[in-house]
């Protein structure tokens, strides 16, 4: 695949957008070993841990409308657990929207950004965080955080890992922009851990609590609330 390799960037998301406004190609992927502004979502920051976690931007250039854009993330969190479970043989799932857990705690992190003109798409910038090999975490992250080496109790190789992200995430996208979102919706469902469950989804500053029915296909998240649907855009859900 079409990797660069970047020793300290602010952010490979925004790195890769500026590639992208110079008009660098579709899958294209930046790697930085160390992010000095490391974003996460809902306008977090993202820790950056230089030698142990892999962090990587896709630039894509779909041809499609705006609204195709955020299901991007479901392939990407799919190419994700692909490689994961592929190089290192553990059982990782998908929290949604994107998040890539296991046992409960977060392997990776997806950011989708992206740029559009008219009704068109320009680009979408696709930004992961995977912990590979970090043997802890400090303090309360520890309850939230868990790297494949901790999960696997081995340590990985860092590069092989982020070859297979790079291809499997790439492909799922493919797949996706190609064909559309029944092409990866059902493996979507069966990879995600919330789908039955009563689950608290923090959305702006409200919090409301339901069972998760499902996603719709434009990526909401469906919750059955009293016997009412609501659909979620965005938010953070925390299984109970
Ligand atoms: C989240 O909040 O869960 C998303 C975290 C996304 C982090 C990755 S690291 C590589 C890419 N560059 C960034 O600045 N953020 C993403």
């Amino acid at each position: 695949s079409d990797i660069v390799w970047l020793r300290e960037v602010d952010s490979t998301n925004e790195y890769a957008k500026r590639m992208a406004r110079e008009g660098a190609p579709h899958g294209r992927i930046y790697i930085a070993e160390l992010q000095t502004r490391g974003k996460g979502r809902l306008n977090r920051g993202w820790v950056s841990c230089p030698g142990d976690a892999v962090q990587m931007s896709m630039l894509l250039r779909p041809d499609f409308e705006p609204p195709k854009a955020p299901a991007v993330t479901f392939a990407a969190a799919l190419g994700v657990t692909s490689a994961v479970r592929r190089v290192c043989g553990i059982d990782a799932k998908i929290k949604w929207p994107n998040d890539v857990v296991y046992g409960g705690k977060k392997l990776c992190g997806i950011l989708t950004e992206m740029s559009s003109d008219m009704d068109r798409v320009e680009y979408i910038v696709c930004g992961m965080g995977l912990n590979v090999n970090q043997q802890e975490f400090p303090g309360e992250v520890a309850e939230k955080a868990v790297s494949v080496r901790i999960a696997t109790g081995e340590e990985q190789d860092r590069v092989r890992l982020a070859a297979a992200m790079a291809d499997d995430v790439l492909a799922y996208c493919e797949r996706y922009i190609s064909g559309g979102i029944d092409t990866i919706f059902d493996e979507y469902c069966a990879n995600s851990v919330i789908i039955g469950k009563e689950i608290k989804v923090l959305s702006g500053n409200e919090t409301v609590t339901g069972v998760c029915r499902g996603f719709s296909k434009q990526g909401e998240l469906l919750l059955d609330i009293d016997g009412e649907t609501q659909s979620f855009m965005a938010g953070e859900v925390s299984v109970r």
